[in-house]
């Protein structure tokens, strides 16, 4: 026992007259003006904790600073940049008065209703969790993350419906590289057939990253629900999960908007089933019917 006390002693009265030294003045500071105590002080904590709380650190900022800021980005400028499309280039506009095709059936279309319902209430509840303490916290956080759940859960089932029905045609083509080069021609107001089959790349893009981003989003956040794993699982699901879900959103504004704006009479044609051919000829020029 005495072994232990008497160098405790000693280390606890050295430590304690460094302190004072250096509260008086009588110290140098080191360099970067961290006092010298101070720097002792972490490397024995590194020594004997790992680097684990720097990684804290950067995931305190991460989400107190970063994450609101970039879902506030994300839902200012998505929708600015393409209003402006929209002001300098205009919708597009199709004939339908010539003859119609049979794009979507009954089931695809209850599947994509579905899922654009539960999808929507995720990015709605998700927002409202990530400015919880904007809107007064308790119940409205509690609310929104009950919600979310239960709108994951039935989205996860619907995206793999999706999924399935919809995979063959959102294999990648080697035409969709030349889509993507000309940005599907929607910087231009000429209409010019453009190389897509039924789905052009965007749409592809969308479709996997709301089927396969989906599929990551409900492992991570299972995880950030249901705390089975380390803190360092749970601090990389939270890390994931806000950057992919910001991309997701984005995505979301952008089909949207391509939906309802972008493209006259598109929504139409998620509710009928029918495309007008005058409109498959210029935006899916490869698409065989
Ligand atoms: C709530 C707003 C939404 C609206 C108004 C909407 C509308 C539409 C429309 C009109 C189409 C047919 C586009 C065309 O053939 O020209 C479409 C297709 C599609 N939608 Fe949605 N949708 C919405 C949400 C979603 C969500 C949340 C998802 C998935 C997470 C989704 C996934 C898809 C996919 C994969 C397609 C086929 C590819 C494409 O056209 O982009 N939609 N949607």
């Amino acid at each position: 026992m005495k072994k232990i006390i008497l160098p405790g002693c000693i280390l606890f009265l050295t430590m304690a007259g460094l302190a004072i030294a250096q509260s008086s003045g009588q110290l140098p500071k080191a360099v970067g003006s961290e006092p010298l105590l101070t720097v002792a002080y972490q490397q024995i904590n590194a020594n004997f904790t790992g680097e684990w709380q720097q990684y804290g650190q950067l995931f305190t900022n991460l989400q107190q600073f970063l994450f609101p800021r970039l879902f506030l980005l994300v839902i200012t400028i998505v929708p600015v940049i393409f209003f402006f499309h929209y002001i300098a280039i205009g919708p597009m506009v199709f004939d339908h008065s010539g003859k119609q095709v049979y794009c979507y059936n009954l089931f695809v279309r209850i599947v994509h209703w579905c899922a654009a319902l539960s999808f929507s209430l995720l990015v709605i509840t998700g927002l409202m969790i990530i400015y919880a303490s904007l809107l007064g916290g308790g119940a409205i956080g509690i609310m929104a993350r009950t919600i979310h759940l239960l709108s994951a859960v039935v989205f996860a089932g619907f995206a793999v419906f999706m999924f399935l029905v919809w995979i063959k045609d959102m294999l990648p083509a080697l035409y969709d590289l030349k889509w993507m080069i000309i940005m599907g021609g929607y910087l231009s107001k000429e209409k010019k057939p453009v190389p897509a089959g039924k789905f052009n790349a965007g749409q592809k893009m969308w479709f996997w990253l709301a089927t396969l981003g989906g599929a990551v989003m409900a492992v991570t956040g299972y995880f950030l629900y249901s705390f089975p794993a380390n803190i360092d699982t749970l601090r990389l699901s939270a890390v994931i999960h806000n950057f992919l879900g910001a991309a997701m959103i984005a995505m979301f504004i952008i089909h949207v908007y391509m939906s309802m704006a972008a493209i006259k009479g598109a929504l139409g044609s998620m509710i009928s089933g029918y495309k007008a051919e005058a409109e498959l000829k210029i935006l899916h020029s490869k698409f065989k019917y």
